[in-house]
């Protein structure tokens, strides 16, 4: 029987240590280290109490049957070395013969290579085992996963909660348990059916909600305004057109105006107010009148809670909507809470990120906790 134990006893021991560097690559190169620094803290503890490392993450959705070599995590390993400044040994095969020679610090290629990983076959994280003697789960971004390197090496090792995932179930529970009033919540993304049940645990604890991208074009379908070509999900599940119609529903802050573009290319954007859409009309981000409407609401609020960019932030200017809020936010006293891959890489463009109370490592994750889905791992550690 293995048992959970605490990461800071652990000592002068080899530890098997499972991170989420399931980072953004460009070129071959790493496009954005937010996890990678995220994940630093635990190492260099876990080094400074004479341990030996074995790191284990995944990279993408690779096939099994034929990895693909863009998602080798090679890359990871040697910017990580880097940001460490210390060597570290990659190995790209799952044998019993592992030795560590004069590194301390080894990293396995991408936990998805192998077969059984994410059927979480015992036999591969048997193998594993044996190569350590505790385990340390610090990949919060991962934590919705039944895995081989996840749940799975619990089972042959005690295994601890590292500090990255304990802060990020501490930063949830305070948004989701007790947070100060008035809240808001901001959820976006390309599917209303996607975020329905996040939008209802908010919808009750929430003053105030704000709906963005395919979410909000598909509220405003629903309310009869014209939203041209814009995204949106036409086949509404009932729970979300009952959710519009609910006392709930009104909590949505509608925006006044919105800017769109008629063009193939999406340039020439325009500002139009949210009755004068054209049906040859793509809406792309809210307008100079919504940000000031959505900030007069932030600024009324102790909490925020924010998932999803406003606009199509990969094109300028329609990352003006999103921009302009995070400025909003890093300049209020207000405990704010983001997450979703999209909206951190703004806010590390924009360089403000000592400025936000916390911005999350998680995307579907931590979605996944505030719904009280999936919890399997989070539960046996203990947090
Ligand atoms: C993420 O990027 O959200 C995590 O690394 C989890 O990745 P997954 O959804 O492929 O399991």
């Amino acid at each position: 029987m293995t048992k959970l134990i605490q990461w800071q006893e652990i000592g002068n021991s080899r530890v098997i240590l499972r991170l989420d560097l399931n980072v953004p690559l460009k070129d071959n190169t790493v496009e954005s280290d937010f996890r990678i620094s995220k994940s630093l803290p635990v190492i260099t503890e876990l080094l400074s109490r004479n341990n030996q490392l074995i790191i284990l993450s995944h990279l993408g959705r690779p096939s099994v049957e034929k990895p693909e070599p863009s998602l080798s995590l090679r890359v990871v390993c040697e910017h990580l070395s880097k940001m460490l400044h210390e060597p570290i040994k990659f190995v790209d095969q799952i044998t019993d013969q592992i030795t560590f020679g004069e590194y301390k610090i080894i990293m396995f290629e991408n936990m998805r290579f192998f077969k059984g990983e994410v059927d979480n076959d015992p036999e591969l994280a048997k193998v594993i085992s044996s190569h350590g003697d505790f385990f340390v789960f610090d990949a919060f971004g991962v934590s919705h996963r039944q895995e081989s390197s996840t749940t799975g090496l619990m089972n042959f090792l005690d295994y601890a909660a590292g500090p990255l995932i304990q802060s990020e179930v501490s930063a949830a529970k305070n948004i989701l348990e007790d947070p100060k009033k008035p809240l808001c919540t901001i959820i976006s993304g390309a599917k209303i059916s996607t975020k329905i049940s996040l939008i209802e645990t908010f919808s009750n604890k929430a003053d105030y909600l704000i709906l963005g991208g395919g979410l909000l074009n598909t509220y405003l379908h629903c309310k009869e305004f014209e939203v041209g070509n814009s995204l949106i999900e036409r086949d509404l599940q009932q729970e979300v057109v009952d959710f519009f119609e609910s006392d709930n529903a009104k909590k949505i802050i509608m925006p006044i105006d919105l800017v769109c573009s008629s063009d193939v290319t999406l340039d020439n954007p325009k500002i139009k107010n949210i009755s004068m859409l054209q049906s040859s009309d793509k809406v792309l981000d809210i307008g100079t009148r919504s940000i000031e409407r959505y900030a007069d609401i932030i600024k009324k609020c102790s909490t925020v809670f924010w998932n999803g960019p406003l606009g199509y932030v990969e094109k300028k200017p329609y990352d003006k909507g999103t921009e302009s809020i995070i400025n909003v936010l890093a300049d209020s006293n207000c405990f704010s809470v983001i997450g979703g891959g999209d909206t951190v890489s703004v806010i590390e463009n924009m360089g403000v990120e000592d400025k936000i109370s916390y911005i999350s490592t998680g995307g579907g994750a931590l979605l996944k906790y505030i719904e009280g889905k999936d919890l399997t791992v989070i539960k046996k550690l203990g947090l």
